[in-house]
């Protein structure tokens, strides 16, 4: 059996339309029976984004390569993981900042990648990544969506080879209904999942 980390960056809770389509995509995994996941619920943890203390703290114990202090738990469970689903919504071009401070905490040299004379490396375990996510309006391959554009790149950082993102779009521009576009994108994530 592989575990799957589910990042869970919905800030709406159970009011969001991504965490609809994230949860359909997570079931659809559970179904094949090959899977055991985990989730990790953002909103829950009060995560710390890096400054002051918290920064030097983390310098420090990197100094002493000292990687088993609670604050690395993040960092370590990523880089174990089989595969990885995050999900969040589309906001300001690309995601809530607390996915952003947890990819900060995630970021520690030593557990999730290396370095060495040619460069940076990933070191995580997965081979897999899906990053789910939800938009107000149409931007799927504009310049102008970054956020999967950078969860992509991050992968390639963290030594994910693999990337896909199950997305649904237009959903507040009134155009079609919601629950027309959210079932497409899970049509997409049932799809996804067999293959995963
Ligand atoms: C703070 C905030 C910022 C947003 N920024 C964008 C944006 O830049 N572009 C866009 O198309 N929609 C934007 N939206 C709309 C959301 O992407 C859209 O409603 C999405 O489905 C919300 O997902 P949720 O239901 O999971 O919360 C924004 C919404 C919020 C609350």
């Amino acid at each position: 059996m592989k575990n799957i980390l589910f990042v869970n960056c919905c800030i709406r809770k159970e009011a969001s339309r991504t965490k609809k389509l994230a949860d359909f995509f997570v079931d659809e995994l559970e179904k094949t029976g090959d899977y055991k996941i985990t989730e990790l619920c953002l909103m829950d943890e009060g995560m710390t984004y890096l400054s002051e203390g918290f920064f030097h703290q983390r310098d420090d114990l990197l100094a002493q390569k000292d990687f088993s202090h609670p604050r690395f738990r993040y960092a370590h469970a990523f880089a174990q993981a089989d595969k990885i689903v995050v999900a969040a919504p589309f906001w300001d071009l690309s995601f809530p900042a607390l996915l952003k401070t947890y990819i900060e905490n995630l970021c520690v040299e030593g557990i999730t990648f290396g370095c060495n004379e040619q460069g940076c490396f990933g070191t995580c375990e997965a081979d897999h990544l899906a990053y789910v996510t939800t938009r107000g309006g149409f931007y799927e391959g504009t310049p102008m969506e970054m956020g999967s554009k950078y969860m992509e790149v991050m992968c390639q950082f963290f030594g994910i080879e693999k990337y896909d993102c199950i997305f649904a779009e237009g959903l507040d521009m009134g155009l079609r209904s919601v629950e027309e576009i959210l079932l497409e994108a899970m049509e997409k994530g049932k799809e996804l999942a067999l293959t995963f």
